[in-house]
Formats: C-alpha cells, structure tokens, sequence
C-alpha cells in the first residue's frame, strides 16, 4: 500500500534531511511545476487530482486555489499549523518527520496562485516542529529552493514561520489571519473570503498541515494516481488517528475510505481487555458521536455526514463502557468555554451555561427539563448562528450524546423532587463497565 505523506518519516521520527528528501524523489514536483506547468494547469492539476481540506472542513483544495484572483500583486499563501483540536496530533508528526515535504508543498501552492511570501502559524507548544521547521527552511534557502529565481525559473518566495501565543481559536483561519496582523484573534466576518481579502487585504489561501504536504506527490505523480490511493470517492491517504481505550492507540496513513472497524480492531487492536465499545468521535472533539454500529462505515468526508457526523480531522477519540459520556461532554464543553473568544452571543454565554446545567446535573441538582435546555442550547450555538464553527463544533458532541445516551443523563436526575428536598441522596445507578471497574 503506498504511503507517499510518511513514506520518508523514519521509525526513530529523527527529521528527514534535505540530501535525504530530494533522494526519494523530494522537490521534483516543484520543479516540474515551475519548469513546465503555467500556474493555472498546477492548479487544474490539483483540482483533478480531487484533493479536500485536512483541516476539517473537508472544501476542495484545487477549487479553493482558483478562486484567487490570476491579476498580478502581492498575495499570500499561509499554512495552518495551529493543531489544538483535542485528541488530534497528525500535522505534528508531518513537520518533525519531513519538513521538506511541508516546505515543497507551500512552495507549489505559491507558484499556482502566484504569491511570493508565505507564512507557518505555529501552535506555540510545539516547539521541535518549529526548531526542526527553521532547520529546514535555512537548508532550502541555502540550496536556493527558496528565495530568487528558484530552480532557474522566474518565481520568488520566502517563508516566515511564526509561533501563536496559543489559544484554539487562532486555528479559524480568519481570526489566524488577524493574529498574524497582530490583532486580537476573531475571526472575521465572511464574505469576504481569505481568497480575494485575506492577510493586510491581499487574496490568501489558507491551508492545512496535510493538506499541503499532499501537493508535491499530486504533482510529481499525476492526479490519476492520486485518485486511484483512495477506497472511496474521496481522494488520496489520511492520516487517521485513534486515542482512548483501545490496546495501541496511535497514528496511521491508510486510504481515504478505510473502514472504521478496520481502524480501531487493526490498527489499533480493538478495545483493551476488560473494556467494551460505546461509541466514538470520529474525527476530534468536535464532531458527533457515532456507534458500534456505524463501524463498518467508511472513514470519508461524505460517508460521515451521511451518518450524522464529520470526518474533521480524521483523528478519532474511543468511548468504553467504563467512562460517562457526560463526564466526557463536560470535559468537552469545558474547553470551548475556555476557548470561546466572546465575539457572539450564542457561544459565549450559551456555553457557560451548557457547563453550568452539565455540572448540575452531575451533581444531583438536575431537573427532567434540564436535558430539553441542553437541546435548545445545542441548536442555538449550532450552524447559521454564531460567527464562527466553534460553537457548532462545541454543539456536536452535545446534541449527539443527548440522542444516543440520553439514559446516562438520566441516571443522575433525582428520581423525585421530593426526595431532594428532604435532603435525602439520590443514588445514581452505575453504568456496566463502572460496576465492573469497582468490583461489582
Ligand atoms: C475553532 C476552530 C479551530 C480550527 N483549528 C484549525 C487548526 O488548528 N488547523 C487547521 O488546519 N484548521 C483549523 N480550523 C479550520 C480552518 O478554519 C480552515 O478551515 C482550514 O485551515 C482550511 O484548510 P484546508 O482547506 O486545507 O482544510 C479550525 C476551525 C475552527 C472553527
Ligand atoms: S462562535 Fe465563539 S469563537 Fe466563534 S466568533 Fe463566536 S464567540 Fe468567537
């Protein structure tokens, strides 16, 4: 099975050097792009090639690109490596493996759109990637991989890598673009796209991590190639991820439409002893949740949303029998609270509340009604509703546990009033797998 994304990442993760990278076949796809393709066949070469955004949203890569205006003047293509999205860790591994593979990738995506500036947004905790990213980016400014007249040809670029003061919302690309500006990071309100008005007003691109490194093997290879990597309609590999109680949790680059049983019972060797499978976010925390009996579904933008979920980052977190999900929601909800910055209504007092009502809840003060508040919360900070997609990223998780394990809510709502207020301690029943753990 090809692997091109981590086919050059070594066992030890020591980082593949630039000797190394152009041995394997490294910034061929830069040359044969600014040698022999006029900016717009790259482009049409990676919108054949049927490439989506691994940031989350899944939007296609090649039509992103083309709705850059071709007039001549400054623009801009910046690479989001913000990663905070809890249980996610796949752009991290792309950067301390291979550089290279990353820095070939901007350099397609500039000559395409015609930029010669680029910018790293850097989650700020990760600090290898950025010694390992500035080690590289001197060694191609050095091999003239960058900088003036790159391989012989009449296109220009530099790379900046700048580290973010770290908070989540930095990752939506329009409040990354105001961080960079050096303004308080909220997002922007959209139209107008980072295409045509993106950093300082000049048409932008923002892409993922992965996404770009997939640019230099599209090119290199062809778009047929990259099409047929694939199980599904979706195009190419992805890094899949699994985390939570199963036997390995880890990282994978596995085709696009991998089955979902094949990702937790394989790779990851199914659920540790002891322990049995409720449910799973398939791709970050801010995604629904889905079912043992959604396993045989394939892991694909499209498959997802069928199901009632998203693929989001592909880097899935595992919920046994032993763990509450509203413990897990709480935890959830706690972190976007957290991580909300305040620009609209529905998410900054709407999320607080969610919290509030959680903890309640666990604590033995629900009410019945409590869980058709959380319903309505969930709707109000959900799509069409708020500026941005924390909150109705924040609202998924939600929504989805109040529909398939409303009984875990329930337990902890006093049987009756009455017995509250007489002091008396309501007894929450345990789930199967907490009787386990405790012995029972
Ligand atoms: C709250 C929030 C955080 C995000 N964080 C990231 C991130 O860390 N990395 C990322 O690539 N995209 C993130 N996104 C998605 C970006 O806004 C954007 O869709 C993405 O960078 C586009 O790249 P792509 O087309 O290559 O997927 C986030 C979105 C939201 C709403
Ligand atoms: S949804 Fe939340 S994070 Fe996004 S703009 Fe509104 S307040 Fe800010």
């Amino acid at each position: 099975m090809d692997k091109p994304l981590t086919r050059n990442i070594k066992p030890d993760l020591a980082p593949v050097t630039l000797a190394e990278y152009r041995r394997s076949g490294g910034y061929e796809g830069l040359k044969k792009a600014v040698t022999a393709m006029a900016p717009a066949e790259a482009v049409a070469t990676v919108k054949e090639a049927n490439l989506r955004g691994r940031g989350g949203a899944g939007f296609p890569t090649g039509v992103k690109w083309s709705l850059v205006p071709q007039a001549a003047g400054q623009k801009y293509v910046v690479v989001n490596a913000d990663e905070m999205e809890p249980g996610t860790f796949k752009d991290r591994l792309l950067m301390e493996g291979d550089p290279h593979q990353l820095i070939e990738g901007i350099a397609i995506a500039a000559y395409a759109i015609g930029a010669d500036t680029a910018y790293i947004f850097l989650r700020g905790e990760y600090t290898l990637a950025a010694r390992r990213l500035e080690q590289a980016l001197q060694e191609a400014r050095d091999a003239s991989l960058l900088g003036r007249n790159i391989l012989g040809a009449e296109f220009h670029l530099d790379i900046h890598l700048h580290t973010s003061a770290g908070r989540y919302i930095c990752g939506e690309e329009t409040a990354l673009l105001n961080s960079l500006e050096g303004k308080r990071a909220n997002p922007r309100t959209k139209p107008p796209y980072p295409q045509t008005s993106g950093l300082w007003g000049r048409p932008t691109v923002v892409n993922n991590v992965e996404t770009v490194c997939n640019v230099p093997h599209i090119l290199r290879e062809g778009a047929d190639w990259y099409r047929g990597l694939s199980r599904s309609q979706d195009a190419g590999t992805k890094l899949f991820g699994v985390s939570g109680r199963v036997k390995k949790p880890g990282l994978w680059e596995l085709p696009m439409g991998t089955p979902i049983r094949e990702l937790i019972e394989d790779c990851a060797g199914g659920m540790q002893e002891g322990y049995t499978l409720r449910g799973f976010l398939p791709g970050g925390a801010s995604t629904d949740f889905l079912l043992p009996e959604h396993l045989d579904l394939a892991m694909d933008f499209d498959s997802l949303q069928r199901a009632g979920s998203r693929l989001g980052t592909g880097t899935m977190i595992v919920l046994d029998d032993a763990t509450c999900p509203v413990r897990i929601v709480l935890n959830l909800e706690r972190f976007f609270t957290q991580e909300s910055c305040g620009w609209c209504t529905p998410c900054r007092d709407g999320l607080p509340w969610v919290v509030e009502i959680l903890e309640g809840i666990l604590a033995g003060r629900g009410r019945p009604e409590d869980l058709d508040r959380l319903e309505k919360l969930a709707w109000l900070m959900g799509p069409g509703h708020t500026f941005c997609a924390l909150a109705p990223g924040a609202a998924e998780p939600l929504q989805s546990a109040l529909k398939y394990f409303r009984e875990d809510f329930e337990r902890y709502l006093p049987v009756s009033p009455a017995l509250s207020l007489r002091g008396e301690e309501h007894r929450v029943p345990l789930l199967e797998g907490e009787r386990r753990a405790a012995g029972g």
